[in-house]
């Protein structure tokens, strides 16, 4: 048995050696990308990628042009910078490009969840019905009952509710989305104002847990950090465990239809509470910070404020309070609403960074759009990151970086989808979502959320930026290829109910 020990110590070391050695001396082939590996064997530019993503991909496009094979910790990652060319990746007929194992190995660190077999479909299917169509609109009236509870309180406005308050508007915009999403998905108790305070505190964890997020997928926590995410994804565990939700009322079909599917193959219940919490990632990561930014470039840019004010008075009628516990809004509005589809589309082409990743399953040719052909080896990893490729290029989107909330508009006021680069017509001209096997299943009531409370806010509300000249704040660099991004730094405003007349 003595003898195992260094027998297994020296094939560990040859084994790793010659993966080490394998990786040190990768080579660009012929038909290969331009390939480049950094400086620090192994690490390669892990560094400089993780420091800024953006800013890193445009420095490697400038010098290799729109196909390039970077090393980032011992993998390798092609990056594909043209969009006439996303076709093929994302349709992969052929099924060669894997988004799966690299999705299951993610979520299995990052909230503990073990994917079965048919997971993903199930909840593609469950977001087909309960996310869309007459299932969207059950989810809009939930949703619409809890934006009401949680700005206006459980027993209506209070005599307060009409005198200025001031808060961080990115805080503002994450917990109220937070808490409304969570109690509308997740459901309610018989007490509404023990759910609101659960709501809040689940909040401030969430929060603190999205700040480590990027740092913790990319493992460089520190150790004390180490440990506070464990106990935060144990904490998330306990309050959405399954146990605790059977005593809720009016989760939703969405939830409730997927844990059924898990209960159904035989997923343990511990499993089923990583589950929700993976759920809850994916359900209120984004719609809060996108929120944030719609209101932010409404406050620094009065003629949207007001066309879409406008538009909301026409669609909606003039708002009233009256001393309820609810807004009056009608939700069929919802379809009505081009200047805010616009607004939304826009705002989320300035804020939303996805990264679309696929592992190549077996040697792979890249076909590009001009006619070239690349080679790409298994193993590999096939990256987009549309938000430099697609959506910053003046090309596509005549001075990319400026607000225009009718970029979106036809002169007739019906919805824009004709968009060219190089004189061609472009299919992904705007990717918040994703696209593909992977597209977001919850884009249809993220969207609908997002402008019911951007409506709300905008009719019933007086809103101001503490400081209006203060211009609006850098992207956080660190959080790049995460969803949609958040502000370097916070912006302070003042808020009002309207005075009831
Ligand atoms: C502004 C809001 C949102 C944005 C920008 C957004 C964006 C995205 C993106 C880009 C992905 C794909 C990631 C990838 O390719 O790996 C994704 C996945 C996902 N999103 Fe969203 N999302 C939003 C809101 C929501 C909401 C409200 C829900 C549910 C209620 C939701 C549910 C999901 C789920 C379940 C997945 C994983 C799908 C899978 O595993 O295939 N999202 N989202």
């Amino acid at each position: 048995m003595a003898l195992w020990g260094p027998v297994l110590g020296a094939l560990l070391t040859a084994i790793v050696g010659c993966l080490c050695l394998s990786m040190l001396f990768r080579h660009r082939r012929p038909q290969e990308p331009p390939l480049d590996k950094g400086f620090i064997p192994w690490l390669g530019h892990a560094m400089a990628f993780r420091k800024n993503m953006f800013e890193f991909l445009k420095g490697m496009r400038a010098k290799h042009g729109d196909v390039f094979t970077v090393q980032l910790g011992g993998q390798y990652f092609t990056f594909v910078m043209d969009p006439l060319s996303f076709g093929p990746i994302i349709k992969d007929t052929q099924k060669t490009l894997d988004f799966r194992k690299y999705a299951q190995e993610l979520v299995l660190k990052v909230f503990g969840y073990k994917s079965i077999s048919g997971d993903d479909q199930m909840v593609h299917s469950a977001s087909t019905k309960h996310l869309m169509g007459q299932g969207l609109e059950d989810l809009n009236k939930a949703m619409l009952d809890s934006l009401s509870l949680v700005m206006l309180g459980p027993k209506g406005p209070s005599l307060d509710a009409s005198s200025w308050r001031e808060d961080g508007l990115f805080h503002f915009c994450y917990r109220v989305l937070f808490e409304a999403g969570f109690l509308s998905l997740f459901g309610y108790t018989k007490d509404k104002e023990q759910d609101l305070q659960e709501a809040e505190e689940l909040f401030t964890k969430f929060r603190r847990f999205d700040l480590l997020f990027p740092r913790f997928v990319y493992s460089l926590l520190g150790p004390r950090e180490w440990v506070e995410v464990s106990q935060l994804q144990r904490l998330f565990h306990q309050r959405l465990s399954v146990e605790q939700n059977l005593e809720k009322d009016g989760i939703s079909n969405w939830l409730g239809c997927m844990l059924q599917f898990l209960r159904e193959e035989g997923v343990d219940s511990s499993m089923q509470d990583k589950f929700n919490f993976m759920m809850l990632w994916a359900s209120q990561g984004n719609t809060g910070p996108t929120c944030f930014w719609a209101l932010l470039f409404l406050l620094k840019h009065q003629n949207a404020m007001k066309a879409v004010q406008e538009e909301a008075s026409r669609v909606l009628g003039e708002a009233r309070l009256e001393a309820k516990t609810s807004f009056a809004f009608m939700l069929s509005a919802l379809k009505c609403t081009p200047v805010l589809d616009s607004v939304m589309e826009e705002t989320l082409r300035l804020g939303a960074t996805p990264t679309l990743l696929r592992v190549v399953q077996k040697d792979y040719i890249l076909k590009m759009a001009g006619g070239q052909e690349y080679q790409i080896r298994r193993g590999d990893k096939v990256a987009l990151f549309p938000y430099l490729s697609v959506h910053m290029d003046p090309d596509i989107h005549p001075e990319p970086t400026a607000f225009k909330y009718d970029r979106f508009l036809n002169p007739d006021g019906t919805r824009k989808v004709d968009f060219y680069k190089s004189g061609k017509k472009i299919h992904h001209y705007n990717m918040p979502w994703g696209s593909g096997v992977s597209i977001c299943p919850g884009r249809f009531f993220a969207l609908s959320e997002m402008k019911i409370f951007v409506l709300l806010m905008v009719m019933y509300f007086d809103l101001e930026l503490v400081d209006p000249d203060m211009p609006v704040p850098p992207i956080d660099p660190r959080r790049w290829g995460f969803g949609t991004s958040q502000p370097s730094h916070e912006v302070r405003f003042r808020y009002r109910l309207k005075p009831m007349p």
